[in-house]
């Protein structure tokens, strides 16, 4: 019999572990038990919007599993897929070998296995604002700090770099890039990239490339930021999430930079990684067919991005109030709302969800100040019904500003 109804007490780490994008969700839940619809602008999953994982993708992990690769897999992943990983990488101007490379439980996994092995308690990372909020989120958990650095939503929401030269200290264990970027849309150009890789160099810090979106700008596939310097110091992550569209696989996988500077690095991410066992086994067979075989569904996907994005930006500017900086990969958009004095982004986004059934995720989610009024929106859904959502988003939000 229990001696006490005292309830069992957490770590301290998880008060500091934030996650905006699936917290909100528990608000949206509120509002639907109230019996009112919900339209999910929150989460960037392709596939509750119709959009399909290609047929070879999922006859490969079938025929996987009919095989009976069931089981355990070597803990940095098949070597058929970690050699398809390497002579992707290769293709697309990095050079580098399959024991470079790890798959990993999608992008998440690579970001966490990454920043344990870089990072001690009170290490510095630097990381974007707004940001993908994995990245804070893990550092608050490993006891580590998030040193923001500004993008601007008046340069395009390109990264700050003097800000990011000021911010530099011996603490500084990796900066973070996310290029194209969730939650703005930005795609770096070359001067930015390369002014990124020497700020890396001259400070012996590591860039961690976020490259998840690289094909899924709007003009063509982005090439890994290594292939401009592919000695530079770099680990490189990516998935089937979003350009193979099956992010529920959890299938991704990291690169290691050719560097000698970086073998220690890899070392430790392997050791982390050999505690976790294995990725999921037979989507490990999906990432070779992946990378080997039939890409055209991205061109396809692509198209149907960029119409989206143009769409939303024409639709949110147009909206007295707001503005969008137009996003040129990926599919998300921060607009901003100018808020009356007092007001923040968390109250502007549940008063949209409540009275107008629209979920987005504010933009202090993501790192950005409350009283900017950034809120990020997913415009996956089809254009009839994003061209409905905004205008329920304009009608709302002449209502919230003039009270
Ligand atoms: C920038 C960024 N990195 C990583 C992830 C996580 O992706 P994965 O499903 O590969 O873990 C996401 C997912 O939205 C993302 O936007």
């Amino acid at each position: 019999m229990a001696v006490t109804t005292t309830a069992v007490p957490v770590a301290r780490r998880v008060s500091g572990f934030t996650y905006a994008i699936r917290n909100i969700v528990a608000e949206a839940r509120k509002v639907e038990a109230a019996g009112r619809t919900v339209r999910y602008l929150n989460i960037g999953d392709p596939i509750p919007f119709g959009f399909k994982t290609p047929p070879h993708l999922i006859e490969a992990v079938d025929r996987a599993m009919r095989d009976g690769q069931n089981g355990y897999t070597p803990s940095p992943g098949i070597a058929e897929a970690r050699e398809a990983v390497a002579h992707d990488f290769t293709a697309r101007g990095l050079p580098t070998v399959a024991d470079r490379v790890l798959l990993t439980s999608g992008t998440s996994e690579g970001i966490e296995l990454t920043l344990g092995a870089l990072a001690n308690e009170g290490d510095e990372v630097l990381v974007p604002t707004p940001t993908y909020p994995l990245y804070t989120a893990v550092l608050a958990k490993i006891g580590a700090r998030a040193v923001y650095y500004r993008t601007d939503p008046t340069r395009g929401w390109l990264p700050d770099l003097d800000h990011i030269r000021r911010l530099v200290s011996p603490a500084t264990k990796a900066l973070v890039v996310i290029d194209p970027n969730n939650p703005t849309g930005a795609v770096y150009p070359r001067d930015v990239r390369l002014a990124l890789l020497e700020i890396s160099d001259r400070h012996a810090v590591p860039i961690l490339a976020d490259e998840v979106y690289g094909d899924l700008a709007y003009d063509g596939s982005v090439a890994p930021i290594g292939s401009l310097n592919p000695d530079a110091l770099i680990v490189s992550f990516s998935s089937m999430s979003k350009a193979y569209l099956a992010p529920g696989w959890r299938a991704g996988w990291l690169a290691v930079g050719r560097s000698e500077r970086l073998d220690g690095v890899l070392a430790a991410i392997k050791k982390l990684a050999d505690g976790r066992l294995c990725s999921p086994g037979p989507m490990q067979y999906a990432i070779t067919a992946a990378l080997t075989g039939d890409r055209s569904h991205q061109v396809a996907f692509r198209a149907a991005l960029r119409e989206r994005a143009a769409l939303t930006t024409a639709a949110l500017n147009a909206i007295p109030g707001m503005s969008c900086v137009e996003p040129k990969g990926a599919f998300y958009a921060m607009p901003k709302v100018e808020l009356p004095p007092g007001r923040t982004d968390e109250d502007y986004v549940l008063s949209l969800l409540r009275e107008a059934g629209v979920l987005c995720v504010y933009g202090s989610g993501f790192g950005t100040k409350p009283e900017d009024g950034f809120f990020r929106v997913v415009f996956l859904a089809e254009p009839a019904e994003l061209r409905a959502i905004y205008a329920a988003m304009a009608d709302f939000t002449a209502v919230y500003l003039s009270r």
